[in-house]
């Protein structure tokens, strides 16, 4: 096992508000696997990734990287952003070497590793610009070749296609399909887009409604590239989706239910 959780739960305490995000949530994660999580809006899915990113910390429950507890962020996982965190003042090249120079890691070495990622997510010719000058997709896939300069073994992508164009999404889906295939470096994804998990995952994470629950786990072992209209993937895509509209019904009836319990409570004063 790569990465287990047992037990997680996460508490928001800002009083007098009290969220409970994820709630008693185990699941692991094999070596070279690509999860794929998705679940309802709000439900805790970021602050699931940004634990595993050592950036939050569980209220209760363990986080373990290679049967090691996991406190602080590792120099063998990184994320990859949706808003892609790139830092303006730097050039591509240079945010793409900044893990290393947090490393302490030579010149020549960082600029050759950036240079050869650089090359890999297509940015050749493109080092010395500025995020200000680069498209979203461009941005994204600087967000790519920095997350894996420092060569780790676990990659967490936050909705890393989502804020980029649908076409310019695909074709980046396809190339991060390539690099887990060349690298087989492990892939956490969270993602609203239920196709393109089922495009990219071994196994799909569903989580419930707020306060999240592993609800299922669902194997995906269909052949890839795996394209949207075969019959396998339209069966694949009505079951999970299912499983999640069943969980958006259950969490608007449990607004709509404390929405009555609040009204009750107004005539009861009312009534007084
Ligand atoms: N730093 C924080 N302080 C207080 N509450 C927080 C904090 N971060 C997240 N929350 C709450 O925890 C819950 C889960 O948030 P999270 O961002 O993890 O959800 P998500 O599943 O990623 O949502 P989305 O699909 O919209 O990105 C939300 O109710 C949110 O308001
Ligand atoms: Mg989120």
């Amino acid at each position: 096992m790569h990465v287990e959780l047992s037990n997680v739960t996460k508490v928001y305490e800002d009083p007098p508000q009290i969220v409970t995000a994820l709630k008693d949530i185990s699941f692991h994660v094999n070596e070279g696997e690509f999860l794929c999580i998705v679940g309802p809006s709000g439900c805790g899915k970021s602050t699931l990734l940004r634990m595993i990113a050592g950036l939050d910390h569980p209220s209760s429950g363990q986080i373990r990287f290679r049967g090691d507890l996991l406190t602080a962020p590792h120099s063998k996982i990184s994320m990859v952003f949706q808003t892609f965190a790139l830092l303006p003042w730097r050039t591509v090249i240079q945010n793409v070497e900044f893990g290393l120079e947090v490393q302490g890691r030579p010149r020549k070495e960082r600029a050759e590793v950036a240079m050869d990622l650089l090359e890999m997510v297509g940015l050749k010719g493109s080092e010395n610009l500025f995020p200000k000058q680069l498209s979203g997709g461009m941005k994204q896939r600087v967000g790519i070749a920095r997350a894996l300069a420092i060569d780790p073994e676990v990659v967490l992508m936050d909705e890393a296609f989502s804020a980029i164009d649908e076409f310019t999404a695909e074709s980046l889906r396809a190339e991060v399909a390539e690099i887990h295939n060349e690298t087989r470096k492990t892939f956490l994804l969270v993602t609203h887009n239920l196709p393109e998990a089922i495009e990219l995952a071994d196994r799909i994470l569903v989580l419930s409604a707020r306060p999240a629950r592993v609800k299922s786990i669902v194997g995906i072992e269909m052949e890839r590239p795996r394209i949207q209209t075969d019959s396998e993937f339209v069966s694949i895509h009505r079951d999970i989706f299912a499983l999640l509209q069943a969980e958006l019904e259950n969490s608007i009836m449990r607004h709509r239910l404390s929405g009555l319990k609040e009204f009750k409570r107004l005539q009861d004063m009312e009534d007084r």
